[in-house]
């Protein structure tokens, strides 16, 4: 069982600028929470324990978030609001956090969980990609106790949109799941498949070692993209299409659509 999670959340967030210059991505307001709040929630709904979110100097506010407000809570007590004590409250998980000195890619982010996971296998959760529904998590949690190997969640994308994502190249299998044998950052034509990586993996420690030997890539960044692609020549990969619904929250229309959803549910 993965009793472990790490979210990396030390990204500058440049696509929502200017509001990410003071207020980090991870905590933008999803009807009164902030997004990274949804995402512990899917993380502790999956079983998950101990969590390890990737700061950096700009992310304080995420640590203050989750941390207890005594001086709130003893204010709700004493001016009789205590009905509102429950919206003082965050997921009980235990949570620890890590800082990233500068933006140095997503792969690099990761690169900072080895004390945290040892050797233990691991999820990954993009704390900027949404899931209204069946928690995707929990899906790939489910491939990965049958085959205790790597666990891409992927969604079908339309084609015009691929050229924003990783895309997965993949054999479906009688499990239902795809079984990787390559995935392609951001196709600028030709992609693989319909297929886009979203914010939810699975991976062994093996990942750790990939991550060390990368180069940046697209972008100057170390990329985690290509740190899967170098797993996949020794180790299995699989995908699995999540069944709930992805939003983006770097994106505004999704953003948008995302609060509306939570609204008419
Ligand atoms: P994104 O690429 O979606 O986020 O990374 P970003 O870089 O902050 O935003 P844009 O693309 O410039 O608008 C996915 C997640 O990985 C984190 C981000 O904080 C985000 O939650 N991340 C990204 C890191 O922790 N470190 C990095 O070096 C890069």
């Amino acid at each position: 069982m993965i009793k472990k999670a790490v979210i990396p959340a030390a990204g500058y967030g440049t696509r929502s600028l200017p509001i990410t210059k003071v207020i980090p991505k991870e905590m933008f307001p999803i009807c009164g929470k902030p997004a990274i709040h949804y995402v512990v929630e899917e993380a502790v709904a999956s079983g998950i324990e101990e969590i390890l979110i990737v700061i950096s100097r700009t992310k304080n506010l995420i640590m203050d978030y989750f941390d207890h407000s005594l001086e709130l809570e003893a204010f709700l007590e004493r001016v009789n609001k205590t009905h509102l004590l429950k919206k003082t409250k965050v997921p009980n998980v235990h949570i620890q956090y890590v800082r990233q000195s500068h933006a140095k890619g997503l792969g690099d982010a990761i690169s900072l969980a080895k004390p945290f996971t040892g050797d233990e296998a691991f999820a990954v959760l993009l704390p900027d990609d949404i899931f209204l529904g069946t928690p995707a998590l929990s899906e790939l949690m489910e491939v990965h106790e049958k085959h205790h190997s790597n666990v891409i969640a992927v969604k079908e994308v339309a084609a015009e949109h691929l050229k924003d994502y990783g895309v997965i190249k993949g054999r479906l299998t009688v499990d239902g799941v795809y079984d990787i044998s390559d995935i392609v950052e951001k196709p600028v034509s030709n992609p693989p498949s319909n297929l886009a990586v979203t914010g939810r993996y699975i991976f062994t420690s093996s990942i750790y070692r990939k991550l060390n030997d990368l180069h940046p890539g697209t972008g100057g960044e170390i990329q985690l993209t290509d740190a899967i692609r170098d797993v996949l020549g020794s180790e299995k990969c699989l995908a699995r299409i999540s069944s709930g619904e992805r939003f983006d929250i770097g994106k505004e229309e999704e953003y948008i659509k995302l609060i509306q959803s939570i609204n008419q549910a």
